[in-house]
């Protein structure tokens, strides 16, 4: 392996919950693209945020309300840098990458689709890039198509390119897939999506917080993507839109702070990004958002990213060893998580075991029941690995696999 970077010993100790002993046993953390951890510096930002600014946005003029205000802006600075946007005011606070989604869907669906309209989304798809679209599809009479996947676990472009057509509107598609890792080639889809006319909707979950992602470079029309899963609070994401569309599109909700005027008659909204910031939003994990993206900037993601690839390609050649094992998803391009089956253990079965050796990994379907029909299995077990994982921690995952494989036999 290069030397990295960065010295993922060192890290871990930016991270209380890494010295947590359960069972007598230090915690292996294998469960990121879940909900990362989340390191002191953010932590204090938000302890600081509640002890020494604490107020409402964009309403007062006290001193509290003005440093809540420009805390809660300079992190819409940050989080548009973080990801290349040329606008700030087109990242708009969200709750999750899930909300984003659905902004999308109500806001920009309802107004443009109608009959017989297509919507092209993948069979690798989280629930939450595809649930918001059945539901719109439902209400307007548009028609959902899906990519299929090739045996390798990569989008089969061949039949998106026969999918696209006159009708197709949207194209919804994962950067990184929460469970196959494959890293899908969004800008060659956005140019394929665009010369039919349709526009690019990015589920960033999984792919924000593991490598640079640059708006511009990628050419999508929206992306969105969560603090949770980048060392930040839960309760806060992004979503980026071009200006165009977000300009044109409704408001998601009404309520505070998203008007310019409200009569008996009705309403006139804000400018962007107020007009889809109804209510109060979550200041304090917003703030630490921004925190977040400055530590993780910090580390560089270039660094993240090699030091993430190396550590997933040693799991998939440890993983490989287990006997009766079947690994989904290629091989290569993989975002840094493992979704595996074993012939002879049930995926739930072997998380508590590997629970009882204070392993932490997902195990289910991840929230893509559709993928997991198209892999012919119920569930999988997921490792999925941050900077702060160690091969270690790897070898103590596969030690404990092989104890499972004894003793269910
Ligand atoms: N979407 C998250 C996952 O894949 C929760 O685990």
């Amino acid at each position: 392996m290069n030397q990295p970077a960065f010295d993922p010993y060192t890290i871990r100790k930016d991270f209380p919950i890494l010295s947590r002993r359960i069972n007598d046993t230090l915690l292996v953390y294998l469960d990121s693209a879940a909900t990362s951890q989340k390191p002191s510096r953010v932590l204090e930002a938000h302890a600081a945020f509640y002890r020494t600014s604490n107020a409402n946005v964009h309403r007062a003029i006290h001193q509290l309300g003005e440093e809540a205000t420009e805390a809660y802006e300079g992190s819409r600075v940050i989080l548009a840098s973080f990801i290349g946007a040329p606008d700030p005011n087109c990242c708009l606070f969200t709750r999750n990458t899930t909300e984003g989604l659905n902004l999308v869907a109500n806001a920009w669906g309802r107004t443009h689709l109608g009959p017989g309209d297509e919507i092209v989304l993948t069979e690798m798809e989280h629930h939450s890039n595809i649930v918001p679209w059945q539901l719109v599809a439902r209400e307007m009479g548009a028609v959902i198509r899906y990519v299929p996947i090739t045996e390798e676990g990569r989008l089969d472009l061949d039949v998106l390119a026969d999918l696209l057509g006159n009708r197709t509107r949207i194209v919804g598609v994962a950067h990184a897939s929460n469970v196959l890792g494959t890293i899908n080639p969004i800008s060659e889809i956005a140019r394929m999506a665009h010369d039919v006319g349709a526009i690019v909707v990015v589920d960033g979950a999984q792919s924000v917080p593991h490598m640079p992602v640059d708006v511009t470079a990628l050419g999508a029309d929206f992306l969105a993507f969560s603090s949770h899963k980048m060392c930040g609070p839960t309760g806060a994401g992004v979503l980026w839109g071009q200006r165009e569309l977000l300009e044109e599109m409704p408001p998601f909700m009404g309520g505070g702070d998203m008007i310019d005027r409200v009569t008996k008659e009705g309403t006139t909204f804000a400018k962007l990004p107020y007009k889809f910031e109804a209510g109060t939003p979550d200041v304090a994990e917003v703030v630490a958002m921004g925190v977040a993206a400055e530590y993780l900037s910090d580390l560089g993601l270039d660094n993240i990213h090699a030091y993430e690839t190396e550590l997933v390609d040693y799991a998939l050649d440890a993983i490989g060893t287990l006997a009766g094992v079947k690994i989904h998803g290629p091989r290569n391009g993989r975002a840094s998580l493992v979704s595996f089956s074993l012939e002879r253990v049930h995926p739930h079965d072997l998380s508590e075991f590997l629970n009882q050796d204070s392993i932490a990994v997902r195990a289910g379907h991840h929230c893509t029941h559709i993928l997991h029909d198209v892999l012919g299995v119920p569930a999988t077990t997921r490792a999925s690995f941050a900077f702060y994982n160690t091969r270690e921690e790897i070898d103590l995952l596969i030690a404990s696999c092989r104890k499972a494989l004894d003793f269910f036999g």
